[in-house]
């Protein structure tokens, strides 16, 4: 029997410097999309596809990050005493049960993959499944429940994948397809961030995975590729050698890129929209200022 997914890693490691001067003292996942940090979302992700233990790879300045998943009882008392029920449901979500969520430092920012790699004492041998946080998608069925359950006919390594225009493809991992299934995909090669023209397909790695204790391995014996990072996307490749078990898997959802300015901004219109206590107000907003601008085009 496949051995079920229950542990994440997060890689929350990295310096952010898109989002500077923000960045110099709040950590990028700790950012609001709507009324919630990114992180939530994600672990909010990662429950509802049956992740029980939630690992962290953080860094310096990133203690607001480790507080957020605390009790805290003065708060509490307060919104209780204020009968604010609903608030104090909106605070359960943050909570952890205890021992359920672990931290482990990655001292130098050396790349995702060596991110990942930090993380290895904390797995045993079975798969695991790693979350980026930056990456939000909205979707009906949560991102990673739809590639859990997809795992479990496949097993090997599975990555989210989704098309791209091809002047963007230098932008990712890009896969290159063995064979097409439909929604899932074998791998014959992954190239990061691939050289204008270069891209073997426009299919492009996002910042869900589950993957094998191979990959590991992997992590132990590379040095550093693309950009001088270790590169997670090498350790998965090298599976497609050794082991010809790498999927990608196209998931059902918008994924907004909230590690750019950009691809938060529209997150946050989006998941405003989205939200019943929001619409109209927003956008009515948001109409008004449209026909302003184009009045003054
Ligand atoms: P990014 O490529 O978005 O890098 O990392 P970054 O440092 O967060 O942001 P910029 O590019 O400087 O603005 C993708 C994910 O990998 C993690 C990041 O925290 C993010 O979740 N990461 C990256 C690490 O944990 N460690 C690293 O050394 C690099």
């Amino acid at each position: 029997m496949k051995k079920k997914v229950t542990k994440a890693i997060f890689p929350v490691a990295g310096l952010g410097t898109r989002f500077l001067p923000a960045t110099k003292s709040v950590p990028k996942e700790i950012m609001t999309l709507v009324d919630r940090p990114l992180i939530q979302y994600a672990i909010d992700e990662a429950r509802a596809a049956g992740i029980k233990e939630f690992i962290f790879v953080t860094s310096r300045g990133k203690s607001a990050l480790e507080d957020y998943f605390d009790h805290a009882p003065e708060l509490e008392a307060s919104l209780r005493k204020k009968g604010k029920t609903e608030l104090l449901e909106a605070l359960k979500a943050t909570n952890m049960e205890s021992g359920a969520i672990a931290y482990v430092r990655q001292n130098r920012a050396l790349g995702l993959g060596h991110a990942v790699w930090c993380a290895r004492r904390l797995l045993s041998n079975e798969p695991f499944a790693v979350i980026l946080p930056d990456d939000v998608i909205a979707a009906e069925k949560p991102c990673l429940q739809q590639m859990v359950e997809a795992h479990a006919e496949t097993g090997g390594n599975m990555v989210a994948a989704m098309e791209v225009p091809a002047d963007k493809t230098s932008a990712y991992g890009v896969l290159d397809i063995k064979e097409d299934m439909g929604t899932v995909v074998s791998v014959k090669g992954m190239v990061e961030k691939p050289a204008a023209g270069q891209a073997p397909s426009n299919l492009a790695v996002i910042g869900r995975y589950i993957l094998t204790p191979d990959i590991m391995s992997n992590l132990n014996k590379i040095k550093s590729g693309a950009n001088g990072e270790v590169q997670l996307t090498d350790a998965i490749a090298q599976e497609i050698a050794a082991s010809d078990n790498v999927y990608g898997y196209r998931f059902k959802g918008e994924r907004y890129d909230c590690g750019s300015k950009a691809g938060f901004l529209q997150a946050t219109v989006a998941f405003g929209l989205a939200r019943d206590d929001l619409r109209a107000e927003f956008s009515a907003y948001l109409a008004d200022m449209m026909s302003a601008r184009n009045a003054a085009q």
